[in-house]
């Protein structure tokens, strides 16, 4: 692949990096290169092996071959102490900051001794700082689990820039947040690069692409099979370069057939974990056949209503009515006996068992019932069996149904719970956000595999923030905003506005 003629040296390059892990080329001869005040977007499907090449700078992975030049001086990287010493910092996928520790002390968390005096409040006044410089509006004082995740995400990031990152790595950063919050991190990351820092960053979403990056670089199996420039592109070219194919962004549906109602939430009032009222009597049926959109502003509630359904969450009033029969605050083991599947919104803790294999994770759900097991006796070879066809017909890139989970890429770890989830259910499927971290082949798949669900006479609930995503999918949608629901309209007769005029807590009565 040419590259580009530039007057300066680039600040990073990786030339011909190749990793094998058991059974997989993640990485096969990649080149990557970096100018200074540039944003670097690294494109391809789940298990192409981004997080993999963004490892190995951070100092987490060694390459098997390959080389690293930062300003155009080979260098080693043993470990992230090293990537940090020549400026590189990543924020992980799936980051992890220390819940019950302030943002200062998590800031300076395994900086050797030597390198500052343990001055909680020069830490704090550095951070104060660069929060107000990059208006990151961090708190050093603030303690990290009463933080949203956008706002732990700054964190990561300050952290970073405390300890001096010139080139910043985010791994899909954005999957998390809410349309606003990936706004802010998006202007936080151009006033960087302005400054003569530079980014790479790891995403799913076109658009962002396209608004944020200035060059491109797809990777598919491992391999680099394209370097553009981002005005060249589009999101179309893009997708194919990712998949190899044409991907429609189209929705095959039928009109809804409803049948008798599935699920019924009557008038129910929560908690949510900091004690405040988080659900303030809320009221609505899914029927057979049907999907029920729920959209709304992360935090207004929906956490908390799917929890109080899939039995995670206690209710204070109001009732829960599963096919007729009252599950208001039995258990989570009573609720999935009834057929309901939950595909949660925080994977990495409730979803998986990252130490089991593959075929136990898809398994979990059915161990107790034939064929997996007959007269109490489990069959391991039935498991195995019936893992191989689901990682067929999810798309599950693993190299066997025996591999522990924590060993699949990001999307591959999320296709792992929608396969059990969606095989799992038989009368309600309560989904929260099932295309996040997927690339765009799968978001399309998933997408049709909950209208297979709906058309099979499931009752499918499903939380999002893409308005394209729950008018393209549901029935009918009703908007959250402040534990409460400000209308439920039909899919079809939506609109973006309309929708939006809800989630900002205008009610459905006063649009009319
Ligand atoms: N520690 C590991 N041990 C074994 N295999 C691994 C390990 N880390 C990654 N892999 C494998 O390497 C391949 C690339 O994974 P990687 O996480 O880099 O994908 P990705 O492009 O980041 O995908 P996603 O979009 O799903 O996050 C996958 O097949 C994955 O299973
Ligand atoms: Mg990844």
């Amino acid at each position: 692949m040419e590259n580009v003629q530039k007057e300066s040296v680039p600040i990073l390059e990786m030339l011909g990096i190749t990793i094998r892990f058991p059974g997989v080329l993640a990485n096969d001869n990649v080149d990557l290169e970096l100018f200074p005040g540039e944003v670097l977007a690294l494109l391809g499907e789940n298990g192409a092996g981004k997080s993999t090449l963004m490892n190995v700078l951070a100092g987490l992975y060694r390459a098997d071959s390959g080389r690293i030049l930062i300003k155009g001086k080979e260098v080693e990287i043993n470990s992230p102490k090293d990537a940090m010493a020549l400026g590189i910092g990543m924020v992980h996928q799936n980051f992890k900051l220390v819940e019950t520790m302030t943002v200062a002390e998590n800031v300076i968390l395994g900086l050797d001794s030597e390198d500052f005096i343990l001055d909680l409040k020069k830490v704090g006044n550095r951070i104060r700082e660069i929060s107000d410089h990059y208006n990151l509006k961090v708190d050093p004082g603030a303690m990290i689990w009463q933080m949203s995740v956008g706002e732990q995400q700054r964190v990561e990031i300050l952290k970073l820039i405390y300890r001096g990152a010139e080139v910043l790595i985010l791994d899909e950063p954005t999957a998390v947040l809410t349309p606003q919050e990936a706004k802010d991190l998006n202007r936080i990351v151009k006033q960087m690069t302005s400054e003569g820092k530079s980014a790479i960053f790891i995403t799913h979403k076109m658009d962002e692409v396209m608004e944020f990056s200035d060059w491109v670089r797809v990777l598919q199996k491992g391999r680099l099979v394209s370097v553009v420039k981002t005005k060249d592109t589009s999101p179309k070219d893009l997708s194919r370069m990712m998949v190899g194919r044409e991907v429609l962004f189209r929705i095959e549906k039928e009109p809804s057939v409803p049948g008798e109602v599935v699920l019924k939430v009557e008038n129910v009032v929560a908690m949510n974990d900091k004690g405040l009222k988080a659900l303030k009597g809320i009221s609505f049926s899914i029927r057979k056949g049907e999907i029920l959109g729920i959209a709304g502003v992360a935090g207004n509630g929906q956490r908390e209503l799917t929890e109080v359904i899939t039995g995670l969450h206690k209710v204070v009033s109001g009732k829960i009515i599963i096919e007729n029969t009252d599950m208001t605050n039995k258990s989570p083991l009573e609720i999935i006996k009834s057929g309901v599947s939950h595909i949660p919104s925080d994977r990495v803790a409730m979803g998986i068992v990252g130490d089991m294999s593959v075929a136990n994770n898809l398994a979990m759900k059915e161990y107790r019932k034939e064929p997996l097991t007959k007269y109490g006796i489990l069959h391991p070879k039935r498991i195995f069996t019936m893992a191989k066809k689901m990682i067929t017909a999810f798309m599950i890139a693993t190299p066997s149904p025996l591999t522990n989970v924590k060993f699949l890429s990001g999307g591959n770890i999320q296709k792992t719970i929608l396969a059990r989830e969606i095989g799992a259910c038989s009368s309600l499927l309560v989904a929260a956000y099932p295309a996040r971290g997927l690339d765009v082949g799968a978001t399309e798949s998933v997408r049709n595999e909950m209208i297979a669900e709906r058309d099979n006479g499931r009752a499918v609930l499903l939380v999002s923030e893409d308005l394209d995503e729950l008018m393209s999918v549901s029935d009918r949608i009703a908007v959250m905003n402040g534990g409460h629901i400000m209308g439920i309209v039909d899919a079809d007769k939506s609109d973006i506005a309309g929708l939006g005029m809800m989630m900002a807590g205008v009610p459905l009565e006063e649009l009319k």
